[in-house]
């Protein structure tokens, strides 16, 4: 019989959301007239923007005409979409990235994943907690980790606690780690972390040969100007650091599927033999026999977002979720409930009422509220005690959600 990946068999419980969505569906099943809002999963709602649909409606008519008609496209993207992103969400805020240095993907979660495929398996890895989960289940999977302890903690990670003591961003560690995963604007705790504090870690991965792995999916969503929005806004960034960013969340790109890893071309990792080897070549090698690119319709519709209209369409977009999480802020706060971020993200961390386990609150606002979020303690043991709550649905939903938990918190 064919063996498998053992390691998937380290892995705890099912991926966190499938996992909320089998609990949600049970609770539909028992109470069929249960008018359920979803403020767990962080998936869009509205539609997509008008730039967008016209440049794909085109496309698909290109697709139909002989002379127009693209087969296989670039393993890398087209070059028009990494100029357009070179131009607008890099040069023109300072940063040295050339469009050749740009992977158009198809989401920044498989990126995310599939980026060790190239690194080796013997270095130690750093994660904050709470954290994004997909860090952790791609290196458990990849075999770069022990078992899971009682806590769910996997041995040979090196967990970075971040809590409301260090404004949920992740202090240096004492020892030398060469792979770090950073997301800021933060999922979960919609957080984001000042340019000294991001220079502090470039800083650290210089001097220990390390490399970051900036997830920046919910730039976008930054209010406060002088929150930098790119890894590379930071000196030294090209010598350290991999950005994953995305179409998902901006321009409502969920279903529809595009994002971008940069990797510099100044970036290198040590070979076995001691030798110095450019991250560049290796994602391209491994780019180029694993993947075939983002649909040519697709990349049109994101080429569309750097249009005049394309640009004033995704930040209405933007602020519309915003004004979402100042509303759930605002309710929650007012029925006497703690919250973190949702100024510059577009999640709301919330501090679980009266000592509730995160769990606990779920079921509770699940029964109470006909309301889902997500456990915090799903996105790593230091998330206990805490939930989350997105900012993606639509105003309806988010206020009637709110009135619901005001009603039954309130004193
Ligand atoms: C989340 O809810 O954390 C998001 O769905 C993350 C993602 O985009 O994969």
């Amino acid at each position: 019989m064919a063996t498998i990946n053992d390691n998937y068999l380290k892995l705890k419980a099912g991926y966190l959301f499938p996992e909320i969505a089998r609990r949600v569906n049970a609770f539909a099943a028992e109470h069929p007239d249960a008018k359920i809002i979803r403020l767990g999963i962080g998936d869009v709602t509205e539609p997509l923007p008008a730039a967008c649909r016209t440049a794909m409606i085109q496309a698909v008519e290109e697709m139909g005409d002989r002379d127009k008609f693209r087969g296989y496209g670039p393993e890398q993207g087209y070059e028009w979409l990494r100029e357009a992103i070179a131009k607008h969400d890099f040069q023109a805020r300072g940063c040295d990235v050339d469009a050749s240095e740009i992977f158009i993907s198809d989401g920044s979660k498989c990126d995310c994943g599939n980026i060790l495929d190239i690194f080796g398996s013997n270095n130690t890895i750093a994660v904050t907690d709470p954290v994004y989960p997909v860090y952790v289940d791609t290196n458990v999977m990849a075999g770069h980790t022990g078992e899971a302890n009682d806590r769910g903690e996997y041995g040979g990670l090196v967990y970075l606690p971040i809590s409301a003591d260090n404004h949920f961003t992740a202090e240096i560690p004492p020892q030398k780690v060469d792979l770090i995963y950073l997301c800021f604007p933060n999922n979960p705790t919609g957080a984001v972390a000042t340019k000294e504090h991001l220079q502090a870690w470039v800083n650290y991965a210089r001097a220990n040969g390390s490399i970051i792995f900036f997830d920046a999916a919910y730039e976008a969503f930054i209010t406060d100007p002088a929150i930098p929005h790119s890894i590379y806004e930071i000196d030294g960034a090209r010598e350290c650091a991999i950005e994953f960013r995305s179409f998902s969340k901006n321009a409502g790109f969920t279903g529809t599927r595009c994002a971008l890893t940069v990797v510099p071309k100044t970036l290198k990792g040590k070979a076995a033999d001691g030798s110095d080897v450019e991250l560049w070549k290796l994602w391209n090698r491994r780019q180029s026999t694993k993947f075939n690119g983002v649909s040519y319709i697709v990349q049109r519709g994101a080429e569309a977002v750097y249009s005049p209209a394309g640009q004033a369409q995704t930040k209405e977009l933007v602020a519309f979720y915003m004004e979402n999480a100042r509303i759930i802020r605002e309710q929650l706060t007012a029925a006497g409930i703690q919250v973190y971020g949702g100024v510059n993200a577009p999640y709301v961390w919330v501090k679980t009422p009266n000592g509730l386990s995160s769990w606990d609150f779920f079921d509770k606002l699940l029964h109470a509220c006909n309301v889902v979020g997500t456990p915090g303690s799903g996105f790593g043991a230091a998330g206990e005690g805490y939930f989350r709550i997105s900012a993606f649905n639509s105003r309806e939903n988010v206020n009637e959600a709110m009135q619901r938990i005001a009603e039954k918190f309130k004193a």
